[in-house]
């Protein structure tokens, strides 16, 4: 199965200049205790936001040149979402990690997301897809914790799609 894990705006802005706008620690100590141990599937351009391979995690990177490698056995190139049948079809969980245009592409075959919601609107040039509420329930919201570090007001929402086979 494929689940996806986003932390969006209020406005859905997701990015600015290939970089997350926020910093918020608490979401990101979210995000490596639900990946970790499971495949996390990308566009070329968050796996370059990224900068590194994170640990624990196989890399699915999507990239339309067929040329694209790298040289690291935890990391894979697919050049084709046909080659992504598996992993939808598959009992274990996989993440969608983004960008805007990966979120697009796979939201069709995800059967969960994790959202982060910030309560708040953000500048910025890339964003998430309009989620169809028709399509999908919400099973969880929690608040996230604000204090210095992360300063913002904001909550995790899980939704699970419904019918889900
Ligand atoms: N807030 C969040 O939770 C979150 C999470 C992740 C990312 N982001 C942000 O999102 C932004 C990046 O998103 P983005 O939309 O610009 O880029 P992206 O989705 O990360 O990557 C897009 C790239 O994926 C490849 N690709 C797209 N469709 C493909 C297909 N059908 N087959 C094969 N490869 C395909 C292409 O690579 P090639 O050009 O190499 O062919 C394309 O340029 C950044 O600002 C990042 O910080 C935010």
């Amino acid at each position: 199965m494929l689940s996806i894990i986003v932390a969006k705006a209020k406005n859905n802005i997701i990015g600015k200049d290939n970089q997350l706008i926020w910093h918020i620690p608490e979401d990101l100590k979210r995000f490596k205790t639900l990946t970790s141990n499971h495949t996390i599937i990308m566009g070329r351009k968050t796996f370059e936001s990224l900068g590194r391979i994170l640990p624990n995690r196989k890399h699915i990177i999507l990239c339309n040149d067929a040329e694209m490698h790298i040289d690291d056995e935890r990391v894979e190139i697919v050049d084709d979402i046909s080659k992504l049948n598996s992993y939808i079809h598959s009992e274990e969980e996989n993440f969608v990690i983004g960008g805007a245009t990966i979120y697009r592409l796979l939201m069709p075959y995800a059967s969960k997301m994790y959202i982060t919601e910030i309560n708040q609107e953000f500048e910025g040039d890339v964003s998430f897809p309009t989620i169809n509420m028709e399509e999908w329930n919400i099973t969880d919201v929690e608040d996230g914790l604000k204090d210095e570090k992360n300063p913002y007001d904001y909550k995790y929402v899980t939704y699970v799609r419904k019918n889900n086979k």
